[in-house]
């Protein structure tokens, strides 16, 4: 199949690569002339496991080629992809601005029998929008077929997108004719034929379903984050907490990893988005607002805790951090909890030296001239510093020199915001170390047992209650 993928940022280049792969024809369009050259050369403009080696392949292999210009791609298209980007505004709802522009060139081209699809996230009806603007244009050209939009929301996470577009979960299709049902379905019958399956739903649901699974996403966190507080203050640990939770098959056992909060260039964004939306449809969004602020005292909580842990001053205090990117895999910074913390910090005072395996460039471009120092390495910056505050869980991170840590950190105290470090073995080498959910210093734990090996058959029976 001939396909045309308008918007070669993240999801456009994912989802151009993997079709290609699938054995269609596809041309990624971008109108930034030096990206399509260097897209061209195999140069990728972000960092994402194994999506240059796809790229290379395909431009070998000749199934994938770039452009400028959506007129010349659309040439023999039978399915063109939507896959610009749309940001934020200060009001929350979704930037359309670019991908309206792209809408109207390809109003201005003419093209066959070919479905457009929505793969941005877009607000519900945005698909009636572009389908009115199209035919308003095209279909009044003499011998132009009726354009048909549909919606194929995007689910991949960042640091795992080639993985999940080869297998996702589920692949939604909202579609309001049979046509361009049918042509998703032939599209995608490669990736069915691999255990994906097809939801077909009329276009509002299918762009609803995007909103409504990142809501829940960022809800779920949201929720552990809140437990883990208040686990606490109340003298539970939240690592056992968190077992018995993902043993409930009705909770399930993903996204309960409880954290300085999400980030990312989708959960916040689609969550004020969705926030927005309802604000216009006069609906009062209770639920999705407590996430979104719950989110953004994490972050707080993690900072209040350092400084506490200082005696309420920062001033003069060095500190490191580890990882800038909003998770490992990743070198995107955009609303990534490290950034909040490192202008807290610098706000108070402190100076922040910080190391990212990937994400250094993209966080100096961030931060902009702030003061923060960039290390070369995970040990380079813990020199002299008074406290070590893990942000992101690389695997670098995950098992490090403690006596290497240790002997070069003057303060000897560990933040670890994801819960990756046994504080036992850190304090072994005269570390310590604080997490997210343990209890203040006062509030004695109940002793953990270990499963007994046999029951005991001299045991009281246990009467309810
Ligand atoms: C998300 C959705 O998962 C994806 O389906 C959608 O298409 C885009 O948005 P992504 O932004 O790449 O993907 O990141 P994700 O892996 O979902 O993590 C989002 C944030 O939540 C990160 O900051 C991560 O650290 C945080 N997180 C995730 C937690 O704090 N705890 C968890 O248990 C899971």
């Amino acid at each position: 199949m001939k396909v045309v993928v308008i918007g070669s940022g993240y999801v456009g280049l994912v989802t151009g690569c993997c079709l290609a792969e699938a054995g269609n024809q596809v041309v990624c369009v971008d109108h930034d002339a030096g990206k399509v050259a260097a897209l061209r050369a195999g140069r990728l403009p972000f960092h994402e496991p194994g999506l240059d080696e796809l790229l290379a392949a395909q431009l070998q292999a000749g199934r994938l080629s770039f452009e400028t210009s959506i007129a010349r791609a659309m040439r023999h298209a039978a399915v063109a992809f939507l896959a610009v980007g749309t940001p934020s505004q200060t009001n929350g709802s979704a930037n359309l601005e670019n991908l309206l522009h792209c809408v109207h060139e390809l109003a201005d081209t003419a093209f066959e029998d070919c479905v457009i699809v929505v793969k941005s996230t877009v607000p519900i009806g945005t698909g009636d929008h572009i389908e009115k603007l199209l035919n308003a244009k095209h279909g009044a050209a003499a011998g132009q077929p009726r354009v048909r939009v549909a919606s194929n929301p995007e689910f991949l996470a960042e640091g795992r997108a080639i993985r999940d577009f080869r297998h996702p979960s589920r692949i939604v299709v909202g579609a309001n004719d049979e046509g361009s049902a049918q042509a998703l379905a032939e599209l995608y019958a490669p990736f069915v034929e691999r255990g994906a399956s097809l939801m077909f739903m009329d276009r509002r649901s299918a762009e609803f379903a995007k909103y409504a699974c990142n809501a829940m996403l960022a809800a779920r966190i949201s929720m552990v984050n809140e437990l883990a507080g208040l686990a606490g203050s109340l003298g539970a640990g939240m690592e056992a907490v968190c077992r018995v939770l993902k043993s409930d098959p009705r909770i399930g056992a993903g996204y309960l990893q409880p954290g300085a909060g999400y980030g990312g260039s989708c959960l916040p964004k689609d969550l004020r988005a969705l926030i927005r939306s309802a604000q216009e449809a006069g609906e009062p969004a209770y639920m999705l607002r407590s996430v979104q602020r719950v989110n953004r005292l994490q972050g707080r909580k993690l900072f209040d805790a350092i400084r506490d842990h200082f005696g309420g001053g920062l001033r003069q205090r060095r500190i490191a951090i580890w990882g800038l990117s909003f998770k490992p895999g990743t070198d995107d910074v955009r609303s990534a909890p490290s950034l909040a913390l490192i202008h807290a910090l610098l706000g108070a005072g402190a100076t922040v030296s910080a190391y990212d395996p990937v994400a250094m460039n993209a966080a100096r471009a961030a931060l902009g001239d702030t003061a923060t120092v960039f290390g070369e390495s995970a040990l380079n910056v813990c020199e002299e510093a008074d406290a070590l505050v893990l942000m992101t869980e690389w695997e670098e991170f995950k098992a490090p020199d403690f006596e290497a840590v240790a002997a070069r950190l003057r303060g000897g105290v560990v933040f670890d915001a994801r819960g990756i470090y046994r504080p036992g073995l850190l304090r072994r080498h005269g570390l310590q170390c604080h997490r997210l959910g343990e209890r203040p210093a006062g509030l004695q734990a109940g002793k953990a047992v270990r499963a007994p090996l046999a029951p005991n058959p001299q045991a009281e029976p246990r009467t309810p209650g």
